[in-house]
Formats: structure tokens, C-alpha cells, sequence
């Protein structure tokens, strides 16, 4: 098929690049001149693993392109994908300028019919909308020319985003016409040849499919960290309460691990405009009101930790802090719990010597740009010189094994927080740390 994806962001690209690479001709379009050059020689924006070397193969064999031009691809396309951002706004809703921008330019450009897919997060609605906008331009312009709106929402995650989107558990399409749920079948279907499920239903939703998920999510994270906090309070090990629970299929394994909150672009914001579409229609949300609450507070915790153990007056104490990024495979900082530690550590006078593999210059150039008090290391070991504790925050790989005695010869005080339980198996207290974690009392 021959597609154009409007918005080369994380979903943007990542879903134009797989598309190209089962055998789909796709052009990629963004406002951005230079990423847009930059793509064209190779330049990816984002650190994803895989994807580069993706892009790359798919440029060369002809079947990705790049483009700032949405005429000259729309002609040629079958369908057209609108993946640009939704900003939460200040009233913690989801701005649609750019959604909707794009699916007037759309009604402006187009010259044959198309199915266009909303891909980016939208709340309920916004399916009519780009409807509306749409034929308004093709009133305007006194044509009519045959399309349709479908809403296909995306569930991959950062740093495993290709294999999400090559192999995913199911596809979510929300149409309210037989031909354009057959035409993304045919579009989907290489890639559920094994075990995904294409799921189709009414546009309402699926837009609404793609709030719940994050939010049940999110749900699960904040409720584990309550519990964490009690485990605490009651001598219990979360660690122990987890895998006890999880060993109930009903429960299940995953996103229950404790932890130093949520961060990323999509839950803090998806969870915020979930309770927004609530409220707007007149309904108080009570459970997803206390899923933000608990992660606000969540953040602080790891600081407070800190502040227990050294006091309020943290001057003249050096912290070694592994991890920036949100999470684990990603140069994503957008809500990372290290931007508010490091801020609470920092407003009591403690310096910062930091390392993550892939954030630092993220970190450096835009989130903490304007904070004096952190250094820059080049490697984990290099954090340590003269630090009063060491602080994990990302579950990186690499910080898995350290080598716990170059830690203690290094550090002032074998000191460690670790806001990721990354080593509440290790017995450290044993190996003469003093270790805190998330719900266990050391
Ligand atoms: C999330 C969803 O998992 C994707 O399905 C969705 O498509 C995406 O948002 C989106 O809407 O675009 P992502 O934000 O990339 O993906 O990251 P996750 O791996 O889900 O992690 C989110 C946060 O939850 C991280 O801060 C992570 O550390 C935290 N988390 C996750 C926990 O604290 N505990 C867990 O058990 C799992």
C-alpha cells in the first residue's frame, strides 16, 4: 500500500518505518526542515533500539521517504496516518491545534480518496472532528472527493517500540464503515500473523481504548506503590507481597513493580487527560484522581528517604545518582523521577556527579539545564568519587552487577538508595551497605 504518516515523533516514525518494512511504500512528512533533513542523511532524532538500522535499510531499498511536502504524498497515498503530538494543555486536556491542523491541510491537499487513520492520542470525539474539518476544506473548495476517518490507536512502548509494533498483541480499530476496517485488516495483517488480534469497533471506542490502557496501567503502578509505602509502615517486603500476588493469573506479573513513580510522556499525560474527559462530562473520578496523586507524591520519596537518613541540610554532601532517563532503552526525560530527586537534593545544597547511558546530554542541555549543582560522569564509577550515597533511579542493564566493592572503596559512606529494587535480592547489608529501598524497612 502507499501511505503517508504526518509527524515523524516517536509514534510517527516508529510506525512509518515498520510499515515500510513490510513492503509498504511510505512517505514520511514533518513541518521540521531540519529532522526531516537530518532523516534523509541518516539522522535518527531519538534513541530506539533498532530503529536506525531499520530506517536506514528501508531508505535504501526505496520504500521509506521523507518529505516536508504533504501534496506531493497524498496523491499517491491510500491511506494517511495523523501522528503528530497532543500536548497536555494547561487544563491538563489534551491540545488538539496540531490534530486538527493537520486534518485541514488534509482536506486542502487531498486530490483522491483516503482513509485517514488518527493514530495519536485523542480524547473521545476527536474522530468527528477531524471529520468535520476535513469536509469543511472540501466544501470550501467545492469538491468531493470520498473519505474516511478511522482511529487506530498505538500501545508501543518506548524503548521496545519496534518489536511492539512488529509483533503486537492486538490492533485497535475504530471505524464506523466496513471498507476502511477491511483496508486496515489488509494493512495489518503481515504483521498479526502469529498470535495479535485485530480488533474493530466504533470510533468512540477505540479513542477511548487507548486512555484506559495507559490508565489501568498506571493504576496498577501507583496502587503497587501504595502498598510499597505500607509494606513499610508493617514490616512487610513488597518485593515478597509482588511475587505472592503476581503468581495469581488474574493479577499477573507485570507493571507491579514498586518503584520511584511513572514518568514518560504518555502516562503522567494520558492519565491527567483521562480524568479531564471525566470531569468535562460531569463525572468526578475518584480512583484515577488517587492514581496521580499517589505518583506526585511517589516521586518524593527516594529525597525523603535521603533526608532521613542525612537531615534537611544536605551541604557539603555529594550524591552519585545512575540513571536520568524515565526508564530503561530510552534518551526520554520527559517526567523522570530524577529531575524532581535531584531537584529536592539540590534545594538542600547537595551536589549531583550523574551518569545514564543515553539521557546526559537531554539531561544537560534541556531538563537540567539550569541546575549548576550536577555534574556529568562518564561512566557509573566515575559518579562515585567522594559521594555521600549512592542513588539508583533507571533499572539500566548496566547498573544491574556493579562491582559493590570498587562502590565502597570509592564512596565516602557505603550508602545506597535504590529507587528501583534493582538489588533487594543482594543482601547488601551484608556486604556492609547500608541500603534503602522501595517498601521494605531496612
Ligand atoms: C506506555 C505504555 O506501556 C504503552 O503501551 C503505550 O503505548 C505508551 O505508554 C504510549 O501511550 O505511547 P511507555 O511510556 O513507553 O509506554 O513506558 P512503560 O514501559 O509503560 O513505562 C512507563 C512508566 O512506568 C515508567 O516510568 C516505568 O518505570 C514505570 N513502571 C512500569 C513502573 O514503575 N512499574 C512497573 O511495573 C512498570
Amino acid at each position: 500500500m502507499n501511505l503517508t504518516v504526518i509527524g515523524t515523533g516517536y509514534v510517527g516514525l516508529v510506525s512509518g518505518t515498520c510499515f515500510s518494512e513490510m513492503g509498504n511504500r511510505v512517505t514520511c512528512i514533518d513541518i521540521d526542515e531540519k529532522k526531516i533533513e537530518d532523516l534523509k542523511n541518516g539522522i535518527i532524532p531519538i534513541y530506539e533500539p533498532g530503529l536506525e538500522a531499520m530506517v536506514l535499510r528501508n531508505v535504501k531499498l526505496g520504500n521509506l521517504h521523507f518529505s516536508t511536502s504533504l501534496n506531493s504524498s497524498l496523491d499517491k497515498s491510500d491511506i494517511a496516518f495523523i501522528a503528530v503530538g497532543t500536548p497536555m494543555g494547561e487544563d491538563g486536556s489534551a491540545d488538539l491545534q496540531y490534530v486538527l491542523g493537520v486534518a485541514r491541510q488534509i482536506g486542502r491537499e487531498m486530490q483522491t480518496p483516503l482513509i485517514v487513520v488518527d493514530k495519536s492520542t485523542v480524547p473521545v470525539g476527536t474522530g468527528d472532528k477531524v471529520r468535520a474539518v476535513i469536509q469543511e476544506e472540501l466544501d470550501k473548495r467545492g469538491v468531493d472527493i470520498e473519505f474516511h476517518v478511522v482511529s487506530n490507536p498505538e500501545f508501543l512502548k518506548e524503548g521496545a517500540a519496534i518489536g511492539d509494533f512488529m509483533k503486537p498483541d492486538r490492533v485497535v480499530i475504530g471505524a464506523d464503515n466496513d471498507y476502511a476496517i477491511e483496508q486496515m485488516q489488509a494493512l495489518y495483517s503481515p504483521f498479526l500473523l502469529n498470535t495479535g488480534r485485530f480488533i474493530s469497533m466504533d470510533i468512540r471506542s477505540a479513542e477511548m481504548t487507548k486512555y484506559v490502557a495507559n490508565t489501568m496501567l498506571a493504576t496498577k503502578i501507583s496502587f503497587m506503590n501504595e502498598v510499597a509505602n505500607i509494606c513499610e509502615l508493617v514490616g512487610a517486603d513488597v518485593n515478597k507481597v509482588r511475587i505472592g500476588i503476581g503468581s495469581d493469573q488474574r493479577i499477573g506479573y507485570s507493571f507491579i513493580y514498586p518503584g520511584c513513580g511513572y514518568g514518560g510522556s504518555c502516562f503522567p499525560k494520558d492519565v491527567k487527560a483521562l480524568k479531564k474527559i471525566a470531569e468535562e462530562n460531569g463525572y468526578k473520578a475518584n480512583i484515577i484522581t488517587a492514581v496521580e496523586d499517589v505518583n506526585d507524591k511517589q516521586k518524593f520519596v527516594i529525597a525523603e528517604k535521603v533526608v532521613k537518613h542525612f537531615g534537611e541540610d544536605l551541604s557539603g554532601k555529594t550524591f552519585a545518582l545512575w540513571g536520568l532517563a524515565f526508564k530503561p532503552e530510552t534518551d526520554d526525560m520527559r517526567e523522570a523521577p530524577a529531575i524532581y530527586v535531584i531537584k529536592e537534593l539540590v534545594k538542600r545544597g547537595a551536589k549531583i556527579r550523574a551518569y545514564d547511558p543515553k539521557a546526559m546530554e537531554e539531561a544537560q542541555h534541556f531538563y537540567l539545564k539550569d541546575i549548576d549543582a550536577v555534574s556529568y560522569c562518564n561512566s557509573k564509577y566515575d559518579t562515585l568519587k567522594g559521594a555521600d550515597a549512592m542513588i539508583l533511579l533507571t533499572e539500566w542493564k548496566e547498573f544491574r552487577s556493579p562491582d559493590f566493592e570498587e562502590l565502597k572503596t570509592q564512596m565516602n559512606n557505603a550508602v545506597i538508595f535504590d529507587g528501583r529494587n534493582q538489588y533487594s535480592t543482594l543482601k547488601l547489608d551484608e556486604k556492609g551497605f547500608t541500603y534503602y529501598q522501595i517498601g521494605k524497612k531496612n
